[in-house]
């Protein structure tokens, strides 16, 4: 159902319907298929299948409708041509650079990215002969500077986590261009119902399905959407060899995740914005980040580039670590929870947990402080939010 004429319907409408094949059941919700192969009528049948010859299911580690239904319809929301999906969001990360680059390769990153995306790249990657240089995000400049003749890969979260940085992708997409290198965009934060990165140049964008597709904390996965050749091809030829696989369970619930997407990202940044502009007006927060404040300083952009803010907000507390950990530890139903993207609230403190595992040096460029907090908005009573957070406002001032 709405496989080969997506382009006729709107997001919603994808985003409820896309991907969708009916069994002979008549079944109106999508099926799982829990099977980890599947049978051939004959032996020659088996062979031409093998061979890709004709198209069909084979084993699950590569070929699985439940799958399968999830990739459609995660590529007709982000507008991309084909989606792989994976057991993970670090997987299609790794699965992303294993396809892709060699021994000798080169990428730039955004030094605002996810830790663990950063171990990846300066711990792993760089023992397989392929180097990272990171660049902050935000300096159009830095990125230009960091380019080499072997440069194939720029890499980048926006907005950023925790601090809710923007870079411009219709700028980074030019320079890949003119240097001959793919723009990867980790979509995690906005999905395509804030973001399309491929309308602004991105070349693939990536998921954790963790975070917002799911939406309600449940299952582990991730997504990697672009062309044909590099997806459908490349990166779906790595997944079929080494086998970092979505299961067809988590595909199912990531598929009814789609289904409230727009929803749930609207509502979302509805409540980060008024739980935002309640921060920056408290005496004991320094500085808010939310790219939907006008003393953001990538307000404007962000207005042009999304269709929204998302549900992320982090804040610097005056008394620095103490009082961070003094506020989270003050909470009655808040989740102190490094996750995100979840209907329920979620509260971390970057510095000791997301971010634990860089240097101070790292952590201090990438600007998280010791007094910050990053807020993951759910959908909870805005005014139960504000009431939870405080009292944990009020305990600090009590040291
Ligand atoms: C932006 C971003 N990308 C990728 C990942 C990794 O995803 P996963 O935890 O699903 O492996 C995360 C996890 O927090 C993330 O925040």
């Amino acid at each position: 159902m709405l496989t080969n004429d997506q382009s006729k319907y709107d997001f919603a409408t994808l985003a409820v319907r896309a991907g969708q094949q009916r069994t002979g059941e008549g079944e109106h919700a999508e099926p799982i298929f829990p099977t980890s192969s599947f049978v051939f009528e004959s032996a020659t049948e088996a062979a031409a299948c093998f061979a890709g010859e004709i198209a069909g299911n084979i084993y699950s580690r590569f070929t699985n409708p439940t799958v399968r239904t999830f990739e459609q319809r995660l590529a007709a929301l982000e507008g991309g041509e084909r989606c792989v999906a994976t057991s993970s969001g670090m997987a299609a990360i790794l699965a992303t650079c294993m396809a892709l680059l060699k021994a000798g390769d080169h990428i730039v990153s955004s030094e605002n990215i996810f830790g663990t995306t950063r171990v990846l790249f300066n711990k792993y990657l760089a023992r397989f002969g392929v180097e990272t240089t990171f660049v902050p995000l935000i300096q159009l400049e830095a990125w230009e500077n960091a380019l080499r003749p072997n440069t194939r890969l720029l890499f980048l979260e926006t907005p950023s986590n925790p601090l809710n940085e923007i870079a411009d992708i219709v700028q980074l997409s030019s320079l890949a261009q003119a240097h001959g290198c793919l723009l990867v965009v980790d979509n995690c934060f906005c999905t395509p119902a804030l973001q399309r990165p491929f309308e602004l140049g991105a070349d693939l964008v990536i998921h954790s399905a963790t975070k917002y597709l799911d939406g309600q904390g449940r299952c582990v996965g991730g997504a990697v959407v672009g062309d044909g050749q590099r997806v459908g091809e490349e990166i779906f030829g790595f997944l079929r060899t080494a086998g970092p696989t979505m299961s067809p369970f988590n595909a199912w619930v990531f598929l009814k995740g789609l289904e409230t997407l727009q929803l749930r990202m609207e509502a979302l940044s509805r409540q980060a914005q008024a739980l935002a502009e309640w921060l920056e007006a408290e005496p004991k927060v320094s500085r808010v980040y939310y790219a939907g404040l006008p003393s953001h300083p990538q307000h404007t952009l962000a207005s042009k580039q999304q269709s929204g803010f998302g549900g992320l907000v982090a804040f610097e507390l005056k008394g620095g670590k103490a009082a961070a950990w003094k506020l989270i530890d003050s909470l009655k139903f808040i989740s102190i929870t490094a996750n995100l993207g979840d209907v329920k609230t979620t509260i971390t403190h970057p510095a000791t947990t997301t971010h634990g595992r860089l240097t101070e040096e790292e952590r201090l460029a990438a600007g998280i402080s010791d007094g910050l907090v990053r807020i993951s908005v759910g959908l909870e009573s805005l005014e139960d939010i504000k009431k939870d957070l405080q009292r944990g406002l009020d305990r600090m001032a009590q040291g």
